[in-house]
């Protein structure tokens, strides 16, 4: 990959973006001022051998068009167990139930099904949310270094799923890694992996419900694995922009958004289910498409920002939880009166989906 450094007007010099593919784009330093000049609302990628729907209001498009279908990641999990001769069962398990993997009327009863079991616990939330905030405030109360991951975004992230789920999920839990099936490109060993973390995730959703269905279990598991990554990397990589960009600044006088500036899900796919034109271009049926999802949060207009979740009937069920913790913690941060100065962090390593820090470290005086 090649990055240029560049100098923007009244800016510190940043990272420009000049791999020639853009399969590592959602990852580069350099993709928010990519992103936000580029003029160009779709183009085909030869290095990922599909279309990039770049531009945020085509990506919305993209996903409202009932002519592009969900990836089918049900018959993708078949395959690698088949072809890779393991068991995948739990995987198996959760994606029948997941409502990501369906199109037509089964996505409407496993939708409904996530649903209300959201709305089911979602009175456990409070209690969730206060432990995550005082904890967040009692790791800011001592001077020195801190690590924002496992101090306080995991914990708090273990704490709020576990009040959506009606699992107990301890704050001191190290973060599970089973949103990680829905990486194409991840090593068969991180499926296993994933396969061992959800059949656990199963046991402990039976245990802790009585008489609960299979369905329900299906539904709460997905719940889990969808939510988990994609809250992490969201509430990392966001504080991340905030403490590096504020760095030296007292929390108090930082400001912090109403929605995350970054998203950890950076975008999503489709298929073409027949030829088609889409946003000026010929699309082939069977072609994929890579819906950018980072141009949306890295907007200026909420509206916008607000398709970080999606558009369409696959829009993010857990968006209100989402944000419910994000403002949470972020109200909590602006009372404090600690100074952060930002030491470093790196993204997950081998990571084509999510962006998810391994770590942030800060120094809190
Ligand atoms: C900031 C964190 C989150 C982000 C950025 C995010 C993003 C997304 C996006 C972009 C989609 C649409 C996928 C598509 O169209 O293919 C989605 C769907 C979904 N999300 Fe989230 N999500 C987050 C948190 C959560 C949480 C906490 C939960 C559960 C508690 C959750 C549950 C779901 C479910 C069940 C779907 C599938 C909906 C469907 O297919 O109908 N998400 N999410």
């Amino acid at each position: 990959m090649h990055l240029l450094l560049y100098g923007l007007r009244g800016a510190p010099a940043r990272v420009m973006y000049q791999n020639p593919t853009l399969t590592l784009l959602h990852r580069s330093p350099g993709r928010r001022e990519y992103l936000r000049a580029n003029k160009k609302p779709i183009v085909f990628d030869t290095g990922l051998n599909c279309w990039v729907v770049l531009d945020p209001d085509l990506a919305a498009a993209a996903l409202t068009d009932p002519r592009l279908a969900q990836i089918d990641y049900h018959e993708a999990n078949e395959e690698l167990a088949r072809i890779a001769r393991l068991s995948l069962s739990n995987i198996h398990f959760t994606l029948a139930h997941n409502p990501i993997s369906r199109d037509g009327d089964l996505h409407v009863t496993q939708r409904k099904a996530t649903a209300r079991h959201l709305a089911n616990h979602r009175r456990n939330m409070g209690a969730a949310l206060t432990a995550a905030v005082d904890r967040c405030a009692f790791r800011f109360d001592t001077a020195g270094e801190l690590e924002v991951m496992s101090e306080i975004i995991i914990p708090a992230v273990n704490l709020m799923i576990g009040a959506l789920i009606g699992v107990p999920v301890s704050g001191d839990e190290p973060a599970a890694t089973m949103s990680r099936l829905f990486d194409r490109l991840g090593s068969a060993r991180r499926h296993v992996e994933a396969d061992r973390q959800i059949g656990e995730a199963r046991d402990r959703i039976k245990a802790a419900h009585d008489d609960i269905s299979e369905a329900e279990v299906g539904a709460a598991l997905s719940l889990w694995v969808l939510g988990y990554d994609a809250m992490i990397g969201t509430l990392g990589e966001s504080l991340r922009l905030i403490f590096e960009t504020q760095s030296g600044s007292a929390l108090s006088a930082m400001s912090f958004p109403d929605n995350p500036p970054e998203t950890g899900v950076a975008y999503i796919a489709r298929t073409a289910r027949t030829n088609l034109e889409f946003g000026g271009v010929a699309i082939k049926a069977g072609q994929r498409l890579r819906v950018t999802l980072q141009s949306s949060a890295y907007s200026d207009d909420p509206k916008q920002q607000a398709r970080m979740f999606g558009a369409g009937i696959h829009t993010c069920v857990g968006r209100p939880a989402a944000l419910d913790l994000w403002r949470a913690l972020t109200a909590k941060l602006a009372t404090i009166d600690r100074k952060v100065e930002f030491l470093g962090s790196k993204l997950r390593d081998q990571d084509y989906l999510f962006v998810y820090p391994d770590y942030l470290k800060v120094h809190v005086t």
